[in-house]
């Protein structure tokens, strides 16, 4: 466990680490494309490592050194594994890989951590088999480990129930080799960089809102920089708003407005925040520079979750210090990641002395309350662990940290980062 307290200013600025789910997506999409593609800045966390390492098994040559990486694209077709593939703490290795298994002519297994064998996988294998593909698993392929005999695939018109970037993605890889059209509808926008990124890599594929439609379609390799992860810049975005004196700008991060929906509430809360997209192509990046605010509560509504699902313990934080009460529906999906994190981020806050209440599908929570000395737990889970971290740096007695070593799901120098930003 590590003690962290609130430093007299926070303040300089930050480049963080390359994007995650992009990360995911531009080294399957390259392993799948014709030739060599050149990737820099790739996620350093386990999470994209178990996809690089899953790749390998499969057959692709990857020659990877500090975030470059180089990879022989095999034109659509993977080789078969011979030993089970180990997806680790990642939901997105596991849902994305499922997509593109869904296709090769082979007999492949994917298995993962405790964690990820109780989260839902149904919600990828039944769409994938009324394309044509054979998964079996527990409860009619509902969790890992997951068994997938591939081949030949039937496009199909896909409703999704759940919004999900990972469901759409797998039904993607899958509808590039599979024969006539591949359709996805989502009940709300999700993250749009399979989008984005299959255009760029010459996939037939058009999208409007929360449809998507692509064609049967070869990929070419890429040279690509990955932009920094809006999820990890987030943590330092809501510690510089709430610290009493601070003034931090966060630099070459991805300013995708699908991912973003944490400022569009921060800027409704009050927040004071400069934001400038610097370039657009394949992914918006850019600048954001974020001063000590005043916040007052807000209404997150379900449409808005999606574009901050995985911001919400740090939303939640940033709730407990706005004056007035600040509420969130329609996230029930955040029981279905690394924890149940809307019971994690309502007990952690809850020992740190905020008034949260717990709803089925989000969360209540009246501020502000200061933040007292707390040792909140881990839940095994990234996101919680760098939430507790910033309530430590916002905390004048200071908060236990506990589980460090689940930062590095997605971001392995998290802590030293944050150090340099506090000034220590
Ligand atoms: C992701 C999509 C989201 C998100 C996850 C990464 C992706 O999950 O929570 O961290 O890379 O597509 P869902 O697709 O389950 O909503």
């Amino acid at each position: 466990m590590i003690r962290i307290a609130r430093p007299t200013r926070i303040s300089g600025s930050i480049a963080v680490p390359g994007d995650k789910s992009i990360s995911h997506r531009l080294l399957i999409f390259a392993a799948l494309a014709r030739g060599r593609s050149e990737l820099a800045g790739l996620a350093p966390g386990r999470d994209v490592r178990r996809t690089l390492e899953a790749l390998k098994k499969l057959g692709v040559a990857i020659e990877e050194e500090n975030g470059r990486a180089v990879v022989l694209g095999r034109e659509g077709c993977l080789a078969e594994p011979s030993a089970p593939l180990d997806c680790g703490n990642s939901g997105s290795t596991a849902r994305l890989l499922c997509g593109a298994l869904a296709a090769q002519p082979f007999f492949s297994v994917l298995f993962g951590d405790r964690s990820l064998s109780a989260r839902p996988m149904a919600r990828v294998a039944r769409p994938l088999r009324s394309m044509g593909a054979g998964i079996w698993g527990r409860a009619n392929a509902g969790f890992l480990p997951l068994a997938i005999s591939g081949g030949r695939l039937e496009g199909a018109s896909h409703t999704l129930e759940i919004a999900s970037a990972q469901v759409k993605t797998a039904l993607l890889l899958a509808g590039l080799a599979a024969e006539g059209v591949t359709r996805v509808r989502e009940p709300a926008r999700s993250r749009d960089h399979s989008e984005r990124l299959l255009s760029f890599m010459g996939a037939r594929i058009s999208s409007r809102e929360r449809d998507v439609c692509l064609r049967p379609s070869r990929l070419e390799a890429v040279r690509v920089a990955v932009p920094g992860d809006f999820s990890s810049a987030a943590a330092f975005a809501v510690l510089a708003v709430l610290h009493p004196r601070a003034d931090l700008e966060i630099r070459r991060v991805n300013l995708n407005a699908t991912r973003t929906g944490l400022l569009r509430v921060l800027l409704r809360m009050g927040a004071r925040l400069d934001i400038e997209v610097e370039r657009r192509r394949p992914e918006p990046v850019g600048r954001i520079r974020v001063r000590s605010s005043e916040l007052r509560g807000v209404a997150v509504s379900p449409e808005d979750v999606p574009s901050l699902i995985d911001e919400i313990p740090l939303w939640a934080l940033a709730a407990t210090q706005a004056h007035g009460r600040s509420v969130i529906r329609g996230a029930a999906e955040l029981r279905r990641k690394e924890s149940d994190r809307l019971t994690a981020t309502a007990a952690c806050l809850r020992a740190l002395g905020a008034r949260v209440h717990e709803l089925p599908d989000g969360l209540e929570i009246e501020g502000p309350t200061p933040l007292r000395a707390a040792a909140p737990g881990h839940f095994r889970d990234h996101r919680i662990v760098m939430m507790t971290a910033i309530a430590g740096a916002l905390c004048r007695e200071g908060v236990g940290v506990s589980g460090e070593r689940w930062a590095a799901v997605s971001y392995p120098d998290f802590f030293p980062d944050l150090m340099r930003v506090m000034g220590s």
